[in-house]
């Protein structure tokens, strides 16, 4: 590959986002424009004290010097024993306007793509000459901590996890560059393409607890506090996102605008309730306990909770355990839509009727959409992950298509 071959990295590649490159550091390496920057970071005392408390001296490392720390730290450590550690981050080379009569503002690559083949060593030029010009702003990596940064496991303490599921994300950007989300477009992209293409099931992450901006970047970036304690550092908060996360932030969205769609729908049509009082309020009382419960334990509302300092409070995947909170309650809603079922039959045909049995419908839709969710955001295997989201996303369509036929009828 353009004249270098990369040892720890067979099939050489880049990561491209809108605004950054994000070169693995097998590729790196040899960029003596990156190895200054990477030297700069470790010399900066702030940055230091920041990223890694104040036990931590700054290292002036010479060419030479940050070339092996970047070899063994990470090329050997990490890169060779499972494919994966540190990105350089630099900014993307913008067109140069009106060079070739392209149009300057074209983008070819406008989202996160990946560049390998031909294309890399194009973009990487003869000799990496190409890289070397590009700014590079900071770094963002994935590691194995089990096998880099962890201290040993003493007697008594429990096994670590699999180490797919131990997976430690570290970053770091130049201070001039600070406050422009450059930390979490690159972490972003290094995390998507772990999962993708290493299988990665957990992210882990241990900050300073008064690193409040690396903090806040992970709660960005989905994580919420872990309440584990795997470094054995009293300074230190540690994190954790899971791959279904990324699910659970969609689900919320989702779920927010279907409640707000189905309250409205309600005010508009007139409504055909349980009559029987005391089914209707153990109704209600199931009916707020299951939104509260998947509002609580869904990720969003959870990093709030970790920005508060309550992370204790929660399960160790929260989004699953609230997920199967919601499916405990579906038995006790069958039974109370089974109840209005048989109401609703003692009662002559009628519009409002009508309205009412779509309405009982799309609730049996839904309990099977939680069910799905359930599945979803508990499964590691991404085969049988796929369908129940696809049944879920079925069930949902369902539900919503039924509640506007059920306006519709209430109107009529
Ligand atoms: C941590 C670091 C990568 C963040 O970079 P960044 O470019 O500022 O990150 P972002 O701009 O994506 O996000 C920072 C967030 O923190 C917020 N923030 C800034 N200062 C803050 C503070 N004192 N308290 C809480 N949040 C703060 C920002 O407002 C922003 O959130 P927003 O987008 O919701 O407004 C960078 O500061 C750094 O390199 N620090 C030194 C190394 C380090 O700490 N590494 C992490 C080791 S765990």
């Amino acid at each position: 590959m353009a004249s270098r071959s990369f040892t720890a990295l067979p099939e050489p590649f880049v990561i491209l986002t809108p605004r950054l490159v994000v070169i693995p550091t097998p590729i790196a390496v040899h960029v003596t424009s990156y190895r200054t920057l990477y030297a700069e970071l470790y010399a900066n005392a702030g940055f230091c004290r920041m990223g890694f408390g104040e036990r931590f001296l700054v290292r002036n490392w010479n060419d030479d010097e940050t070339r092996d720390m970047i070899e063994t730290r990470d090329i050997q450590r990490s890169w060779e024993k499972r494919s994966l550690g540190d990105f350089a981050v630099g900014l993307r080379p913008q067109p140069k306007s009106g060079s070739s009569g392209a149009d300057p503002q074209q983008d070819p690559f406008p989202s996160v793509s990946m560049l390998a083949g031909d294309e890399l060593k194009e973009f990487m030029g003869p000799d990496l000459t190409r890289l070397e010009e590009i700014q590079w702003v900071g770094y963002s990596g994935i590691r194995d901590a089990t096998i880099t940064s962890l201290p040993a496991r003493e007697e008594g303490d429990a096994p670590y996890p699999d180490w797919l599921e131990m997976v430690e994300i570290r970053y770091g950007v130049s201070p001039a560059f600070w406050g422009k989300s450059i930390a979490q477009e690159a972490s972003d992209a290094v995390m998507q393409w772990a999962i993708r293409e290493k299988g990665v099931k957990r992210f882990i992450a241990a900050t300073e607890r008064d690193n409040q901006r690396s903090g806040r970047l992970l709660q960005k970036l989905g994580f919420v506090h872990s309440g584990t304690n795997y470094w054995k550092e009293p300074l230190e908060l540690e994190w954790e996102m899971r791959r279904g996360r990324i699910l659970g932030k969609v689900t919320f969205v989702l779920k927010v605008v279907n409640s707000i769609s189905h309250s409205v729908g309600n005010a508009l049509v007139p409504q055909y309730p349980v009559k029987h009082s005391a089914v209707k309020v153990v109704s209600d009382v199931a009916s707020g306990a299951g939104l509260i419960s998947l509002l609580f334990f869904s990720s969003t509302v959870q990093s709030e909770f970790g920005a508060l300092g309550a992370g204790s409070m929660s399960a160790t995947n929260t989004l699953g355990f609230g997920a199967i909170v919601t499916v405990i309650l579906v038995p006790l809603k069958l039974v109370l839509s089974g109840w209005h079922f048989y109401e609703l039959t003692l009662d002559g045909a009628g519009d409002t009727r009508s309205a009412a049995i779509l309405s009982e419908v799309s609730n049996l839709t839904s309990y099977a959409s939680r069910n799905s969710y359930a599945v979803s955001v508990n499964d590691e295997d991404p085969d049988t992950l796929l369908v129940a989201v696809a049944v879920k996303a079925a069930c949902e369509d369902a539900s919503s298509g039924l509640q506007v036929v059920e306006t519709c009828v209430g109107f009529a």
